[in-house]
Order: C-alpha cells, then sequence, then structure tokens
C-alpha cells in the first residue's frame, strides 16, 4: 500500500458516510461493512477479502462477457481516445458512432429493424421509445395518442417517463403523479394462474385482457404497448405461445406501436441477438442497453423499423430528443469491440449449446420441497420458492424477507454466488450468468443453489416441526 492510498475499510467507510447507493437500505450497514468487489476473475468477482464469486447475475444481468475481456476492449478504447475523444450527435456525426449503427441494424434486421438512437442505459431508452411513439402518432394525425399499457411488475427504468411503464408501486408511489397514464395488465407468470396446464387458453386469457384494457382505455387514445419479451421482474416469465404473435395482432388492429424492451434480454441472454428472435415477436421498436456493452460501458439505444424511422428519416419531422453522449465514440468503440468478441468467442452459441443441460440441472431442484417452480430460457432463470410445494401458499412478506435475506442471503455468500435473492413478486432467486460460462461453471452455479436451497428448506422444515403450524418462523 502506498501513502496516500485509501485502505479499503477507509473506502468502505466512505461509502457509507458519502455515497448514495442504488436502491440500498443503509440500516442493513450499521453493522457490517458495505461489500466491495476489487476486480473481476473470468466469470467471477473477487471482494476485498480475496473471496471469488461466481458472478451468477453477470453484474446486473449486463456483464455478459464476464470479466475477461476488459484488457482487450481497454484496447480498443484507448486507440479511439487518441484520435478523438468526443463528438455530438446532433446535426453531425463521427465513424465510431455509425459503425456502431450500421453493426447493430445489421444484426437486427432480421426483425425488420433498420435505424437506431442512441442513449446511456435502458431506462433513457424507454424515455427516448415513448418519445418516438408520441411524436410518430402525432406525425400520423393521432396526437391524442397519449397513453400506455405494460404489465404488473415489470421494471423499465426509474426516470419519470420510464417509470410510468414500470409496474412496481414501491417505486412509482413516492412520485405520483406520473408523467404518462398508463394502464397495467397481467404478465404471464403461468405458475400462479388457473390455466397453467392449458397453454393456448392462458395465451387467449392474456390477450383478451389486454383488449379490454385497450377498449376500457379507448382504443384511440393508447400510443404503445410494451413488455419485455420475457419478463424479468417476478423472476423469468416465459411467454405462452401465441402470445407475442396476438400482441403484434392486436396493436395492428388498434394502430397502436409495439415495444420490446430487450434491455436485459438482448445480446444472447436468450440464445439470439434478441429475445424477439426466438419467439418469433415482431415489435415496432426494440429498446436495449446493458450486454450491448456487456458491461464495459454506458449504452444503450432504440431499434425500430423503416415504418417508424420514416417521418423523421424523410424530414418531415424532427425528433425532439437529444443525449450529449449519444453514440459516445468511447462507449461506440467499447460496443463494437465487444460485438467482435461475442462473435469471435460464438458467445451466442454456448448459450444455446449450455441451454439444455443448465434446464436439466436446474429442474434437479424441484427435489426439494420449497422449490415450486423452475423457469426461464437460455441462461435466463428463476426458482421460485413456496411454503409447500402441493399447496402453494406464497410466504408473508415477513416470512420472504427471512428466507431471502436471513437465511439464503447468508448461505450464498459463504458458498460464493452472487445471484438475485428477490422478493418484488414470490420470492424467487434469479440466475444470470454470464453468457461465457462453461458447463463446469453453470454446474458450479446449480451445486451452490441446490445446497443453498437445501439448508434454506431445512431451517424451514425445523421450524414448522417446532411450531407445530404451517406457518410463520420467527423473524429475527
Ligand atoms: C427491462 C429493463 N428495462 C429498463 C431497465 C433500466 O435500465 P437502466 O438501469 O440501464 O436505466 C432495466 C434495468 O434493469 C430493465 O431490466
Amino acid at each position: 500500500m502506498t501513502a496516500g492510498t485509501p485502505t479499503v475499510s477507509a473506502l468502505q467507510a466512505a461509502a457509507r458516510s458519502r455515497m448514495l447507493l442504488n436502491f440500498t437500505d443503509y440500516s442493513a450497514f450499521d453493522d457490517r461493512p458495505i461489500p466491495m468487489i476489487v476486480r473481476g476473475d473470468g466469470t467471477d468477482v473477487v471482494d476485498d477479502q480475496g473471496r471469488h464469486f461466481i458472478d451468477g447475475l453477470s453484474g446486473l444481468f449486463c456483464s455478459n462477457l464476464g470479466h475477461a475481456f476488459g484488457a482487450e476492449v481497454g484496447a480498443a478504447a484507448q486507440k479511439q481516445m487518441s484520435e478523438l475523444v468526443y463528438a455530438p450527435s446532433w446535426s453531425l456525426t463521427h465513424p465510431a458512432a455509425v459503425r456502431l449503427a450500421e453493426r447493430l441494424t445489421d444484426i437486427a434486421a432480421p426483425l425488420g429493424m433498420e435505424r437506431v438512437f442512441l442513449t446511456n442505459s435502458g431506462g433513457e431508452s424507454v424515455e427516448a421509445a415513448w418519445k418516438l411513439v408520441r411524436q410518430w402518432h402525432i406525425a400520423n394525425g393521432e396526437p391524442q395518442r397519449r397513453k400506455a399499457i405494460a404489465r404488473n411488475l415489470a421494471y423499465h427504468g426509474t426516470s419519470m417517463g420510464a417509470l410510468s411503464f414500470t409496474g412496481l408501486d414501491y417505486c412509482r408511489e413516492p412520485f405520483m403523479p406520473m408523467a404518462v397514464p398508463v394502464t397495467f395488465v397481467s404478465n404471464t407468470d403461468a405458475f400462479r394462474h388457473e390455466l397453467e396446464n392449458d397453454e393456448t387458453a392462458f395465451t387467449a386469457f392474456l390477450l383478451d385482457e389486454v383488449e379490454q384494457a385497450i377498449l376500457a382505455e379507448g382504443p384511440d387514445e393508447i400510443a404503445m404497448f410494451i413488455a419485455e419479451p420475457v419478463q424479468n421482474s417476478g423472476g423469468s416469465f416465459m411467454p405462452p405461445a401465441g402470445y407475442w404473435q396476438g400482441l403484434r395482432e392486436l396493436c395492428d388492429r388498434y394502430g397502436i406501436l409495439l415495444v420490446a424492451d430487450e434491455t436485459i434480454t438482448g445480446f444472447g441472454r436468450l440464445g439470439e441477438w434478441f429475445a424477439c428472435m426466438r419467439l418469433g415477436a415482431k415489435p415496432d421498436i426494440i429498446t436495449f442497453a446493458k450486454g450491448a456493452t456487456a458491461g464495459h460501458a454506458p449504452l444503450g439505444g432504440v431499434l425500430m423499423t423503416a415504418r417508424i424511422a420514416e417521418p423523421f428519416a424523410s424530414g418531415k419531422v424532427t425528433y425532439v430528443n437529444g443525449l450529449t453522449y449519444s453514440g459516445h465514440p468511447l462507449t461506440a468503440t467499447i460496443a463494437l469491440a465487444v460485438l467482435d468478441i461475442y462473435e469471435r468467442e460464438q458467445v451466442l452459441e454456448n448459450v444455446r449449446a449450455l441451454e439444455g443441460h443448465l434446464a436439466s440441472r436446474l429442474e434437479e431442484l424441484r427435489a426439494n420441497p420449497l422449490v415450486g417452480d423452475v423457469r426461464g430460457g437460455g441462461f435466463f432463470w428463476a426458482v421460485e420458492l413456496v411454503t409447500d410445494p402441493v399447496t402453494r401458499e406464497p410466504f408473508t412478506p415477513e416470512e420472504a424477507d427471512w428466507l431471502l435475506r436471513e437465511e439464503l442471503s447468508g448461505h450464498m455468500d459463504e458458498l460464493g454466488l452472487l445471484c438475485r435473492l428477490d422478493d418484488r413478486g414470490e420470492p424467487v432467486i434469479q440466475l444470470s450468468p454470464p453468457l461465457v460460462s462453461t458447463r463446469e461453471t453453470l454446474d458450479q452455479i446449480v451445486d451452490i443453489v441446490t445446497e443453498a436451497v437445501r439448508r434454506a428448506n431445512e431451517s424451514w422444515q425445523r421450524h414448522r416441526a417446532t411450531t407445530g403450524t404451517q406457518r410463520s418462523p420467527q423473524v429475527a
């Protein structure tokens, strides 16, 4: 340690006293330091104590290449920085941004996407999509289309526009009223639906609900329907067959634009560049972020079909939106280097090759009575926990808190896995490993989850036996 270099504990104290971290309950750090990750190593990250953790969530669904390619990406970034550090994207551009636009629209061409607007994040992309949608309707003589439809529990970002589409009350409540009037409909959670075992009927139910919402709100007042191809919040809700095709038909019937938020699912998470490709979905607009740079830099964007781009591309209308760092040379160069690595390392192929193995290993978890459901696709999975696999009675909020934060979190920490333990819906363990993970790494992840859930179930069953009730462990 050189003189003047702060120690890790000094940094942790400063993080406690000087930073305001995202969605962080500071009372959790009254008696322990804020965790500090100091470096990455392949598909692991390493903390200040030198402890390795498998990065089972790819950071925050973004480090799709793990932590092995930083030097290569950095070299490309350094070259760009020695040539041009900045040029705006307001009425001019620069080579890196154009090359990235070409590359992205080539990748998305099978979905009919022909043009892209670049942003810095998922939330900004959702905001930008909404502005595009509004101006598109105005250009087409329908300025009255001011409402949107989104889905329960869905997360689309926290800025005031994107927040309007986020179906999580605790995120919205302090900031009411919302910027955009939004009606929320069901997500595709089949596990808790009475039509769980009848996929065709489930699809019909969901689409009917969407249509009823359109009719109730006024078909010519709805501008946009937004959904993730596979919803993350609530735990990897795969859509039933025909769902996205049905959304397309409804949107066409009522003149509504269909937006697929691929902030998480884009760039290989489901084994394709975009999950829409796997699902046969045909949105008008795709929002993306995270995987585009695989966590090496902040970049997002909005892809659109020629039909959506037309009023702007023809010069009839100016898109009234701008970001100082839209298409920044640094982030554009990093995205290009990352896309090279995706191709060279055959990352999508890796996901497709190992998906079946991961799925069958995760299915083994059902042997544990705490496990109610295992669902997902690609490298994007959720394990839903239940008090009882037969009755499926949900945990109370206190029980879920105990299970996730008192029990499982400690076990995962001890066993060396970073994943998400989430109870924004029912309690789920969310897994989203780097897309470069080997079979061995995936096995290690599943082994850790198996052991953690085994320990948690022991505590849960012990509680049931001692209290003689079906319910409520003492929450510490
Ligand atoms: C589906 C989806 N949309 C939007 C966002 C917001 O992205 P960001 O945090 O980059 O603003 C997220 C973030 O996780 C997301 O999962």
